[in-house]
């Protein structure tokens, strides 16, 4: 007879406002999205763990675990609850979305991981020790990362997000959303350092751009709560401009961002993520069924991570 199997799901990420500036204690808004990843653990009698996603296959053991790429994300968190695990494990890891559009997998699968692991360890389903682990085996496999992409992936539906000193706030409610991919996918480290570049050129510039980030992220924040989309549209406008100044932006982002503007379905558009690639945020819903860039089948969703 096989071994019983725990089963998590965690959804991607939009950023909606904040950017950048949430690395430097800002406040930042992030979404939960309506596409997840799911992982299935089923235990295993010999001390083996074997993982397989659409990135392929990794074999090792509990004795010689290490965390390297590709499956860096899910071995650390693995890692975090090694002492806890007395066997070994097969892990199959599905995906409603590729890796390659800036959706936050990094964040969702390990997110997921985490609580597939908490269920079969029968450790309490706390979301706030979920995010703890995830997001310090984000910053030990990535460097940096703020956590708001966790926060969205752990929590769901739309949150205002400090990472330091840490600040939550589910907010009530959805965004109507038209998201648009660019074609391309740019590393979140290789853009955050193109702006620290500039950062180090114009210290007293970025610093004041990140306060403005700031002041109009609270602002969307009361836009959302009055459901005001007109306002949240020139939100969402504005920091683009902010978006563009800090150097993330690009031709096909700018062709996209301002093709949404032209439709009427649309209140404001902006960069969603790091910038200078992966995808565009639309408030509202796109009139134009020509619309001539890839559309992604996205909404905002109000489920965070799930034991299936
Ligand atoms: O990885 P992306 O493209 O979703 O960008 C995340 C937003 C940043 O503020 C640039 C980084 C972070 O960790 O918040």
């Amino acid at each position: 007879m096989g071994r019983e199997s725990y089963k998590a799901s965690a959804p991607g990420k939009l950023m909606l406002l904040g950017e950048h500036a949430v690395l430097h204690g800002k406040l930042a808004l992030v979404g939960a999205v309506n596409q997840k990843i799911q992982v299935k653990l089923t235990p295993r009698f010999d001390t083996k763990i074997n993982i397989s996603s659409e990135m392929g296959y990794f074999s090792t053991t509990l004795a010689d675990l290490k965390v390297n790429p590709p499956f860096h994300f899910i071995l650390s968190a693995i890692e975090r609850q090694l002492v806890f695990i007395n066997s070994g494990f097969d892990l199959i890891i599905k995906s409603d979305f590729s890796h390659e559009v800036g959706l936050g997998s990094s964040a969702a699968v390990t997110c997921a991981t985490t609580a597939a692991l908490f269920a079969w360890l029968k450790k309490e389903f706390d979301r706030q020790k979920i995010f703890d682990y995830s997001f310090a085996s984000i910053r030990e496999v990535q460097g940096l990362g703020s956590g708001a992409d966790l926060a969205a992936s752990v929590f769901g539906g739309i949150i205002a997000y400090r990472m330091k000193p840490l600040e939550l706030q589910k907010l009530p409610g959805t965004l109507p959303i038209t998201v648009v991919y660019s074609g391309a996918k740019e590393g979140t480290v290789k853009v955050v350092n193109v702006v620290e570049n500039l950062r180090s050129r114009h210290p007293a510039i970025l610093t004041t751009i990140f306060e403005l980030m700031e002041l109009s992220t609270r602002q969307a924040v009361a836009a959302i709560m009055n459901q005001n989309w007109h306002e949240l549209g020139q939100l969402l406008n504005i920091n683009q401009g902010f978006m563009d100044a800090i150097g993330v932006n690009n031709l096909i982002l700018s062709k996209i961002i301002y093709g949404l503007r032209s439709d009427p379905g649309i209140w404001g558009s902006k960069i969603s993520g790091a910038g200078l690639g992966d995808c565009v945020v639309g408030l509202g819903q796109l009139h134009n069924p020509g619309f001539p860039y890839t559309v992604l089948p996205l909404e905002i969703s109000p489920d965070g991570v799930t034991i299936d």
